[in-house]
């Protein structure tokens, strides 16, 4: 048996990974796990290989993590979860503060904390970042949005704001786990760009 929503049921969170080289970037992840507990932390992320985050993280080797909170505005999601900062500049319309040179995002954020690289592990299509945490703070005294809550409350505003208007001739497909559209004919080998499920967890829509 091999029932994905197994993965559902654990308790992540969802967050902003932000780093700066020439300019501000950032990604939504939804895996960030805290290692150890010691004066210095270590936290590990889980970033995909193709995201220009990623890229900006293994030229600097630090990156900032915004915790989100319930309160978050989807757009927010949407422009850091639905775009890629090679193409846009993600931080144009929202309120954030450069600490230590790296970006920390300042609405529908409970907590933020700044992290040095320390290693990274090859996980195929990711890297598992680990890092340590040199400076964190509390923003806000808010509920942290979990992955589940997004998936239940959250998720739909975001792909309404995602889905581009119907073309009628083209067939389109829905990831099951994170929404996002692909239009044409889904290729066997394909696999979301967002969050790297396998075709078959596409289904055809309307
Ligand atoms: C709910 C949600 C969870 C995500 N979790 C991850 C994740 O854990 N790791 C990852 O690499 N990308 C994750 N993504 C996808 C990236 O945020 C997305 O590919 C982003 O557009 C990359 O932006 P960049 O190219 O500017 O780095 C997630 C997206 C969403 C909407």
């Amino acid at each position: 048996m091999k029932n994905k929503n197994v993965f559902k049921t654990l308790n992540y969170g969802l967050y902003v990974v932000g780093a700066k080289k020439d300019k501000n970037v950032g990604c939504i992840i939804n895996t960030a796990t805290q290692i150890t507990s010691e004066d210095t932390p270590l936290i590990m992320i889980s970033i995909n290989k193709s995201n220009f985050t990623t890229k900006t993280i293994l030229e600097t080797k630090k990156f900032s993590i915004s915790v989100l909170n319930t309160e978050v505005n989807p757009e927010l999601i949407k422009t850091f979860g639905y775009n890629t900062s090679e193409k846009i500049n993600k931080f144009d319309n929202i309120n954030y503060e450069e600490i230590d040179n790296l970006p920390v995002i300042k609405e529908g954020v409970t907590a933020y904390i700044l992290c040095n690289v320390k290693e990274i592990i090859d996980a195929s299509t990711h890297y598992c970042i680990l890092a340590e945490c040199y400076e964190y703070n509390i923003l806000e005294e808010k509920e942290t949005l979990t992955y589940k809550k997004y998936q239940e409350e959250i998720k739909n505003k975001v792909i309404e704001k995602v889905e581009t208007p119907k073309n009628t001739n083209t067939k389109r497909y829905r990831c099951k786990t994170c929404g996002y559209i692909y239009e044409g004919e889904l290729p066997p080998n394909f696999r979301c760009p967002v969050c790297g499920e396998p075709s078959s967890e596409f289904e055809e829509i309307e």
